[in-house]
């Protein structure tokens, strides 16, 4: 049987993003029973209701890719006490034309990432609020906010704090498993 492929979806956009660094971390984790898949945000054009009949062509190609996944996994800053735009954006494409939603009925999670000991909780709750309406199932425990973040990588990029990497490979195997109950 084919192995399962989860999308990843990044909230951040920046070159040394400590999310996207927990993203690909995570992806490695999980890469041994799934495909895993980084679903990149940054070419998305900002959601326009007027442009569904007509889509940007890297608005179908991201519906495509969201459809092709059999589960989601996000992880994303908090900007402002909410998840940032870029990825609110993404799910609002996803989400549309009306009736055609491509997040629908698969497993998800989230794990938000923050220099700040909060670990990015608003964004973590933020995020839910919309997937919930979407109708991913989302795992709910293990919770993962993932605080001090600028403190947990090496120069090379790759983690240096093991409590950490602790944390995130019991979130991967529950997420595992989440999944595979689907
Ligand atoms: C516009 C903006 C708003 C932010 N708001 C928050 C916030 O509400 N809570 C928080 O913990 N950090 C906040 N931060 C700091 C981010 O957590 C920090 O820049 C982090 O490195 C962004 O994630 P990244 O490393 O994955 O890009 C904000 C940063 C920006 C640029």
């Amino acid at each position: 049987m084919s192995k399962k492929t989860i999308g990843i979806f990044v909230g951040s956009l920046r070159k040394e993003s400590f999310s996207r660094k927990v993203a690909l971390l995570l992806a490695e984790m999980l890469s041994g029973k799934f495909e895993t898949r980084l679903i990149e945000l940054g070419e998305l054009a900002m959601y326009n209701q007027d442009l569904d009949d007509n889509a940007p062509p890297a608005w179908t190609a991201f519906r495509e890719s969201v459809k092709a996944a059999d589960a989601f996994l996000f992880v994303t800053p908090e900007y402002n006490r909410t998840i940032p735009a870029v990825l609110k954006n993404a799910l609002d494409i996803g989400s549309r034309p009306y009736g055609q939603s491509a997040w629908s009925g698969k497993p998800g999670g989230v794990v938000s990432v923050s220099p700040s000991k909060m670990g990015g909780f608003g964004s973590n709750h933020n995020l839910r609020q919309a997937v919930v309406f979407l109708n991913i199932f989302m795992m709910q425990q293990p919770e993962a906010y993932v605080g001090g973040a600028a403190d947990i990588f090496g120069a090379d990029g790759k983690i240096k704090d093991d409590g950490t990497r602790g944390f995130l490979q019991a979130y991967a195997d529950a997420f595992a498993a989440w999944i595979e109950g689907f």
